[in-house]
Protein backbone atom coordinates (compact mmCIF):
# COMPACT_ATOMS: atom_id res chain seq x y z
CA UNK A 1 0.00 0.00 0.00
CA UNK A 2 2.64 2.44 0.69
CA UNK A 3 4.32 1.91 -2.88
CA UNK A 4 1.38 2.23 -4.29
CA UNK A 5 0.66 5.56 -2.57
CA UNK A 6 -2.91 4.57 -2.14
CA UNK A 7 -5.58 7.61 -1.48
CA UNK A 8 -8.76 8.60 -1.27
CA UNK A 9 -10.60 9.22 -4.83
CA UNK A 10 -7.74 7.34 -6.67
CA UNK A 11 -7.99 4.81 -9.11
CA UNK A 12 -6.82 1.33 -8.85
CA UNK A 13 -6.07 -2.06 -10.41
CA UNK A 14 -5.75 -5.48 -8.88
CA UNK A 15 -4.90 -7.62 -12.01
CA UNK A 16 -4.84 -10.64 -9.93
CA UNK A 17 -7.35 -10.35 -6.88
CA UNK A 18 -7.73 -14.04 -5.80
CA UNK A 19 -9.28 -14.03 -2.62
CA UNK A 20 -9.00 -10.16 -2.57
CA UNK A 21 -6.39 -9.76 0.10
CA UNK A 22 -4.75 -6.92 -1.82
CA UNK A 23 -8.43 -5.72 -3.15
CA UNK A 24 -10.08 -5.18 0.05
CA UNK A 25 -6.42 -3.46 1.49
CA UNK A 26 -6.84 -1.02 -1.49
CA UNK A 27 -10.21 -0.47 -0.89
CA UNK A 28 -9.83 0.84 2.25
CA UNK A 29 -7.03 2.74 1.99
CA UNK A 30 -9.13 4.52 -0.86
CA UNK A 31 -12.09 5.18 1.04
CA UNK A 32 -14.35 6.59 0.79
CA UNK A 33 -14.18 7.36 -2.77
CA UNK A 34 -11.55 5.31 -4.90
CA UNK A 35 -12.08 2.92 -7.16
CA UNK A 36 -10.87 -0.39 -7.85
CA UNK A 37 -10.67 -2.35 -10.71
CA UNK A 38 -10.30 -5.88 -10.68
CA UNK A 39 -8.99 -9.09 -12.40
CA UNK A 40 -9.39 -12.63 -11.94
CA UNK A 41 -9.72 -15.31 -14.37
CA UNK A 42 -10.47 -18.47 -12.19
CA UNK A 43 -14.06 -18.91 -11.43
CA UNK A 44 -13.90 -20.15 -7.61
CA UNK A 45 -11.82 -17.31 -6.54
CA UNK A 46 -13.85 -15.03 -8.59
CA UNK A 47 -16.94 -16.14 -6.76
CA UNK A 48 -15.18 -15.80 -3.32
CA UNK A 49 -13.51 -12.57 -3.69
CA UNK A 50 -16.69 -10.85 -5.13
CA UNK A 51 -18.43 -12.26 -1.69
CA UNK A 52 -15.76 -10.43 0.39
CA UNK A 53 -15.92 -6.93 -1.60
CA UNK A 54 -19.51 -6.84 -0.87
CA UNK A 55 -19.29 -4.14 1.81
CA UNK A 56 -17.41 -2.23 -0.72
CA UNK A 57 -20.12 -1.95 -3.46
CA UNK A 58 -20.39 0.62 -5.84
CA UNK A 59 -16.44 0.81 -5.53
CA UNK A 60 -15.24 -1.88 -7.92
CA UNK A 61 -15.68 -3.36 -10.65
CA UNK A 62 -13.96 -7.42 -10.90
CA UNK A 63 -13.47 -9.04 -14.24
CA UNK A 64 -13.63 -12.53 -14.81
CA UNK A 65 -10.45 -11.96 -17.29
CA UNK A 66 -7.11 -12.29 -17.80
CA UNK A 67 -4.73 -9.51 -16.60
CA UNK A 68 -3.02 -9.25 -20.25
CA UNK A 69 -6.34 -7.44 -21.33
CA UNK A 70 -6.54 -4.77 -18.50
CA UNK A 71 -5.29 -2.24 -20.64
CA UNK A 72 -7.86 -2.95 -23.31
CA UNK A 73 -10.67 -2.72 -20.61
CA UNK A 74 -9.54 0.48 -18.76
CA UNK A 75 -8.80 2.31 -22.20
CA UNK A 76 -12.91 1.39 -23.44
CA UNK A 77 -13.57 2.53 -19.38
CA UNK A 78 -11.33 5.49 -20.41
CA UNK A 79 -9.32 6.06 -17.47
CA UNK A 80 -6.52 6.43 -16.32
CA UNK A 81 -5.00 4.41 -12.76
CA UNK A 82 -3.18 5.74 -9.93
CA UNK A 83 -1.80 2.38 -9.26
CA UNK A 84 -1.54 -0.78 -10.76
CA UNK A 85 -0.60 -4.56 -8.61
CA UNK A 86 0.60 -7.88 -9.54
CA UNK A 87 0.84 -10.67 -7.30
CA UNK A 88 1.66 -13.40 -9.60
CA UNK A 89 1.36 -17.01 -9.69
CA UNK A 90 -1.04 -19.50 -7.80
CA UNK A 91 -2.81 -18.82 -4.50
CA UNK A 92 -2.87 -20.88 -1.31
CA UNK A 93 -6.49 -21.86 -2.35
CA UNK A 94 -5.75 -22.85 -6.11
CA UNK A 95 -2.64 -25.11 -4.52
CA UNK A 96 -4.57 -26.51 -1.60
CA UNK A 97 -8.23 -26.57 -2.43
CA UNK A 98 -9.08 -26.17 -6.13
CA UNK A 99 -8.14 -30.16 -6.40
CA UNK A 100 -6.52 -29.77 -9.88
CA UNK A 101 -3.28 -30.95 -9.41
CA UNK A 102 -1.04 -28.03 -8.39
CA UNK A 103 0.76 -30.17 -5.33
CA UNK A 104 3.00 -32.93 -5.57
CA UNK A 105 1.70 -33.61 -2.28
CA UNK A 106 -1.74 -34.42 -3.13
CA UNK A 107 -3.34 -37.02 -5.71
CA UNK A 108 -5.11 -35.42 -8.27
CA UNK A 109 -5.82 -34.97 -11.65
CA UNK A 110 -2.93 -33.31 -13.20
CA UNK A 111 -4.81 -30.74 -15.00
CA UNK A 112 -3.48 -27.44 -13.63
CA UNK A 113 -5.27 -24.41 -15.59
CA UNK A 114 -6.06 -21.58 -13.41
CA UNK A 115 -8.70 -20.82 -15.53
CA UNK A 116 -10.59 -23.92 -16.98
CA UNK A 117 -11.67 -21.88 -20.05
CA UNK A 118 -8.25 -22.82 -21.04
CA UNK A 119 -7.84 -25.34 -23.80
CA UNK A 120 -4.76 -27.55 -22.44
CA UNK A 121 -4.49 -29.11 -19.44
CA UNK A 122 -0.83 -30.57 -17.55
CA UNK A 123 -1.66 -34.11 -18.84
CA UNK A 124 -1.99 -32.75 -22.27
CA UNK A 125 1.54 -31.74 -22.70
CA UNK A 126 2.87 -34.38 -20.26
CA UNK A 127 1.01 -37.32 -23.15
CA UNK A 128 1.51 -35.62 -26.09
CA UNK A 129 4.72 -33.16 -26.02
CA UNK A 130 7.44 -35.71 -27.81
CA UNK A 131 10.76 -35.82 -26.11
CA UNK A 132 12.91 -32.86 -27.44
CA UNK A 133 9.86 -30.62 -26.78
CA UNK A 134 9.78 -32.14 -22.99
CA UNK A 135 13.25 -31.17 -22.52
CA UNK A 136 12.47 -27.82 -23.68
CA UNK A 137 9.74 -27.04 -21.44
CA UNK A 138 11.59 -28.03 -18.73
CA UNK A 139 14.37 -26.35 -19.49
CA UNK A 140 12.59 -23.24 -20.60
CA UNK A 141 10.27 -23.11 -17.83
CA UNK A 142 11.59 -24.77 -14.85
CA UNK A 143 15.15 -24.44 -15.57
CA UNK A 144 15.51 -27.96 -14.43
CA UNK A 145 18.83 -29.52 -14.35
CA UNK A 146 17.85 -32.87 -15.10
CA UNK A 147 15.70 -32.04 -18.02
CA UNK A 148 16.94 -34.70 -19.87
CA UNK A 149 16.37 -37.55 -17.57
CA UNK A 150 13.20 -36.64 -16.03
CA UNK A 151 11.96 -36.53 -19.86
CA UNK A 152 13.24 -39.67 -20.92
CA UNK A 153 11.43 -41.35 -17.80
CA UNK A 154 8.30 -39.53 -19.18
CA UNK A 155 7.89 -40.91 -22.30
CA UNK A 156 9.03 -44.47 -21.05
CA UNK A 157 6.24 -44.53 -18.27
CA UNK A 158 3.67 -43.16 -20.35
CA UNK A 159 4.60 -46.00 -22.99
CA UNK A 160 2.90 -48.17 -20.28
CA UNK A 161 0.28 -46.19 -19.83
CA UNK A 162 -0.91 -42.47 -19.54
CA UNK A 163 0.22 -39.90 -16.97
CA UNK A 164 -3.08 -38.99 -15.13
CA UNK A 165 -2.56 -37.66 -11.69
CA UNK A 166 -0.31 -35.39 -9.89
CA UNK A 167 1.53 -38.09 -7.83
CA UNK A 168 2.03 -40.22 -10.47
CA UNK A 169 3.95 -37.26 -12.13
CA UNK A 170 5.72 -36.47 -8.44
CA UNK A 171 7.04 -40.23 -7.89
CA UNK A 172 8.09 -40.75 -11.57
CA UNK A 173 10.71 -37.41 -10.73
CA UNK A 174 11.96 -38.47 -7.80
CA UNK A 175 12.84 -42.03 -9.00
CA UNK A 176 14.94 -39.91 -11.64
CA UNK A 177 15.72 -36.96 -9.76
CA UNK A 178 17.65 -36.84 -5.92
CA UNK A 179 16.66 -34.88 -3.30
CA UNK A 180 17.96 -31.15 -3.88
CA UNK A 181 20.27 -29.76 -1.75
CA UNK A 182 18.53 -26.72 -1.38
CA UNK A 183 15.98 -28.69 0.81
CA UNK A 184 13.52 -28.46 -2.79
CA UNK A 185 11.30 -31.38 -3.34
CA UNK A 186 12.79 -32.84 -6.47
CA UNK A 187 9.58 -32.20 -8.87
CA UNK A 188 9.51 -28.57 -7.87
CA UNK A 189 10.41 -27.75 -10.93
CA UNK A 190 8.83 -29.97 -13.16
CA UNK A 191 5.20 -28.66 -11.45
CA UNK A 192 6.50 -25.41 -12.32
CA UNK A 193 7.45 -25.58 -15.86
CA UNK A 194 4.31 -27.40 -16.61
CA UNK A 195 1.89 -24.72 -14.64
CA UNK A 196 3.92 -21.77 -16.42
CA UNK A 197 3.36 -23.28 -19.84
CA UNK A 198 -0.55 -24.62 -19.04
CA UNK A 199 -1.48 -21.15 -18.38
CA UNK A 200 1.07 -19.01 -20.71
CA UNK A 201 2.21 -17.08 -17.56
CA UNK A 202 5.55 -15.13 -18.99
CA UNK A 203 3.65 -14.79 -22.36
CA UNK A 204 0.74 -13.18 -20.02
CA UNK A 205 3.30 -11.23 -18.25
CA UNK A 206 5.54 -9.72 -20.95
CA UNK A 207 2.05 -8.47 -22.56
CA UNK A 208 0.78 -6.82 -19.36
CA UNK A 209 4.05 -4.79 -19.29
CA UNK A 210 4.71 -3.80 -22.27
CA UNK A 211 0.88 -2.31 -22.26
CA UNK A 212 0.54 -1.06 -18.78
CA UNK A 213 2.49 2.59 -19.01
CA UNK A 214 -0.08 3.64 -21.37
CA UNK A 215 -2.43 2.77 -18.56
CA UNK A 216 -0.95 4.52 -15.78
CA UNK A 217 -1.54 8.22 -14.82
CA UNK A 218 1.96 10.88 -14.57
CA UNK A 219 3.34 9.53 -11.04
CA UNK A 220 1.06 6.42 -11.05
CA UNK A 221 3.04 3.40 -9.85
CA UNK A 222 2.87 -0.19 -11.21
CA UNK A 223 3.98 -3.31 -8.45
CA UNK A 224 5.06 -6.31 -9.31
CA UNK A 225 4.97 -9.09 -7.10
CA UNK A 226 6.86 -12.30 -8.22
CA UNK A 227 8.04 -15.40 -7.03
CA UNK A 228 10.76 -17.38 -9.47
CA UNK A 229 13.50 -15.73 -11.08
CA UNK A 230 12.14 -15.71 -14.63
CA UNK A 231 9.53 -13.68 -13.90
CA UNK A 232 11.46 -11.37 -11.59
CA UNK A 233 14.03 -11.30 -14.36
CA UNK A 234 10.95 -10.17 -17.25
CA UNK A 235 9.60 -7.68 -14.91
CA UNK A 236 13.75 -6.27 -14.13
CA UNK A 237 14.70 -5.65 -17.45
CA UNK A 238 10.76 -4.33 -18.65
CA UNK A 239 10.99 -1.62 -15.82
CA UNK A 240 14.61 -1.05 -16.64
CA UNK A 241 14.24 -0.85 -20.42
CA UNK A 242 10.42 0.98 -20.59
CA UNK A 243 11.71 4.72 -21.30
CA UNK A 244 7.80 5.46 -19.95
CA UNK A 245 9.05 4.10 -16.48
CA UNK A 246 11.03 5.05 -13.61
CA UNK A 247 12.55 2.20 -11.06
CA UNK A 248 12.00 3.18 -7.54
CA UNK A 249 12.85 -0.03 -6.13
CA UNK A 250 16.80 -0.35 -7.24
CA UNK A 251 16.63 -3.88 -5.39
CA UNK A 252 13.64 -6.24 -4.89
CA UNK A 253 11.76 -5.90 -1.48
CA UNK A 254 12.12 -9.01 -0.03
CA UNK A 255 9.66 -10.53 3.24
CA UNK A 256 11.15 -9.58 6.50
CA UNK A 257 12.01 -13.22 8.40
CA UNK A 258 9.34 -12.39 10.67
CA UNK A 259 6.91 -12.43 7.55
CA UNK A 260 8.71 -15.35 6.39
CA UNK A 261 7.86 -17.46 9.52
CA UNK A 262 4.02 -16.36 9.58
CA UNK A 263 3.72 -17.06 5.69
CA UNK A 264 6.52 -19.69 4.78
CA UNK A 265 4.93 -19.02 0.98
CA UNK A 266 6.52 -15.55 0.99
CA UNK A 267 10.22 -16.86 0.69
CA UNK A 268 10.71 -16.56 -2.72
CA UNK A 269 8.57 -13.10 -3.17
CA UNK A 270 10.31 -10.22 -4.74
CA UNK A 271 8.43 -7.08 -5.25
CA UNK A 272 9.71 -4.11 -7.99
CA UNK A 273 8.01 -0.96 -8.41
CA UNK A 274 8.08 1.58 -11.14
CA UNK A 275 6.42 5.18 -11.58
CA UNK A 276 5.13 6.40 -14.96
CA UNK A 277 7.48 8.98 -15.89
CA UNK A 278 5.92 12.18 -15.95
CA UNK A 279 5.35 14.68 -19.12
C1 LIG B 1 -0.86 -15.03 -5.61
S1 LIG B 1 -2.56 -15.03 -5.96
C2 LIG B 1 -3.10 -13.44 -5.53
C3 LIG B 1 -3.58 -13.33 -4.12
C4 LIG B 1 -4.21 -11.97 -3.84
N1 LIG B 1 -3.22 -10.91 -3.91
C5 LIG B 1 -4.92 -11.94 -2.50
O1 LIG B 1 -4.64 -11.01 -1.74
O2 LIG B 1 -5.74 -12.80 -2.22
C6 LIG B 1 -2.62 -14.94 -7.71
C7 LIG B 1 -4.03 -14.94 -8.28
O3 LIG B 1 -3.94 -14.41 -9.59
C8 LIG B 1 -4.68 -15.19 -10.47
N2 LIG B 1 -4.01 -15.07 -11.77
C9 LIG B 1 -2.78 -15.54 -12.10
N3 LIG B 1 -2.49 -15.23 -13.37
C10 LIG B 1 -3.57 -14.52 -13.84
C11 LIG B 1 -3.86 -13.93 -15.10
N4 LIG B 1 -3.00 -13.99 -16.13
N5 LIG B 1 -5.03 -13.26 -15.22
C12 LIG B 1 -5.91 -13.20 -14.19
N6 LIG B 1 -5.70 -13.76 -12.99
C13 LIG B 1 -4.53 -14.41 -12.81
C14 LIG B 1 -4.67 -16.59 -9.90
O4 LIG B 1 -5.82 -17.30 -10.33
C15 LIG B 1 -4.65 -16.32 -8.40
O5 LIG B 1 -5.95 -16.29 -7.87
Amino acid sequence: MAFLRVKPGGIYVDGTVGLAGHSEAILKASAPDGFLYGFEWDEVSYGLALKRLVPYEGRFRIFRLNFSEAPRVLKEEKVLADGIVLDLGLSSFLIEASGRGFSFRRDEPLDMRMDERLKLRARDLINRLSYPQLVELLRNYGEEPAAKRIAKAIVEARKKKPIETSLELARLVEGVVRRRRSGQHPATLTFQALRIAVNRELENLGKFLAEAPEILKPGGRLAVISFHSLEDRIVKRAFREDPRLEVVTKKPIRPSTEEVRRNPRARSARMRVAERCGL
